[in-house]
């Protein structure tokens, strides 16, 4: 997800935080749950990620293939409000990546609907610099797409990454995903339109990777 769906320069909406970030039904919409891996944690954001997102993400070498994220902590608070609201209303969900033995906030992964009732979607992650190359990535991956096709249905999912960021094509290779195509000159980033890289992960080729994973699908 290049193009990150929310539009800070659009939202106008006063901040108001739910008072609890736990669920307290099974609707994803209601709140996210909490999804161990072996190495991190992801769950709802909270206002208090905004100092820690924004010091992981704002960089320019996190940030330099990905839609600009908000320039300041207080950008990061509206876009954590904008995320509760998305979910509420059925239509995206964002997980925080918080390491095990830590309570900070060091990445995301955003998953959107493309067309009504989930049945599409398009999935996107960022991770602090510092954590690139740790595993995080893969594990908190393998939590996010049996969510997104176990929980919120979906059936299939796409990822564009612009054709020169080697570690989000290698990591979306890596996960499994296929790669379907070059969508020619279709991203705008710093004046300049990028060539991005279409890949997708249907519900049935995850099942199978699953059940194979023994023999290296995803590694
Ligand atoms: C995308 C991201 C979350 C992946 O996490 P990560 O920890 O870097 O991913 P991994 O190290 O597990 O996997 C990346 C793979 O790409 C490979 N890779 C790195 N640079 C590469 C390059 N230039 N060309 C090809 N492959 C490359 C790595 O070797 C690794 O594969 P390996 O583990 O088999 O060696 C992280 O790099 C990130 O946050 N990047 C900035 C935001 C971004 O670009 N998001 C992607 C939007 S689609």
């Amino acid at each position: 997800m290049e193009k990150m769906p929310y539009q800070p320069h659009l939202d106008r909406t006063p901040m108001a935080m739910p008072s609890a970030d736990r669920p307290t039904s099974s609707d994803w919409r209601d709140g996210l749950p909490l999804l161990a891996g072996s190495l991190v944690t992801l769950r709802e954001l909270r206002e208090t990620d905004a100092q820690a997102l924004f010091a992981m993400l704002s960089t320019e070498e996190v940030s330099r293939f990905i839609s600009p994220p908000p320039s300041t902590v207080e950008g990061f608070e509206r876009f954590i409000a904008w995320t509760h609201r998305q979910r509420a209303a059925g239509q995206y969900v964002c997980f925080a990546v918080v390491p095990h033995g830590s309570d900070m906030a060091i990445g995301l992964f955003q998953v959107r609907s493309l067309e009504p009732g989930f049945g599409t979607a398009e999935w996107g992650f960022a991770l602090g610099a510092d954590f690139w190359g740790t595993g995080l990535f893969v594990d908190g991956a393998k939590l996010v797409l049996d969510f997104a096709f176990d929980v919120v249905g979906a059936h299939r999912l796409e990822a564009r990454a612009a054709v020169r960021n080697g570690r989000g094509n290698g990591a979306l290779r890596k996960i499994g995903a296929r790669q379907e195509g070059v969508l020619r000159r279709s991203f705008l980033r710093n004046g300049e339109y990028l060539d991005q890289t279409l890949w997708s992960v249907l519900a049935q080729d995850w099942r199978d990777a699953k059940s194979v994973w023994g023999s290296g699908i995803v590694h």
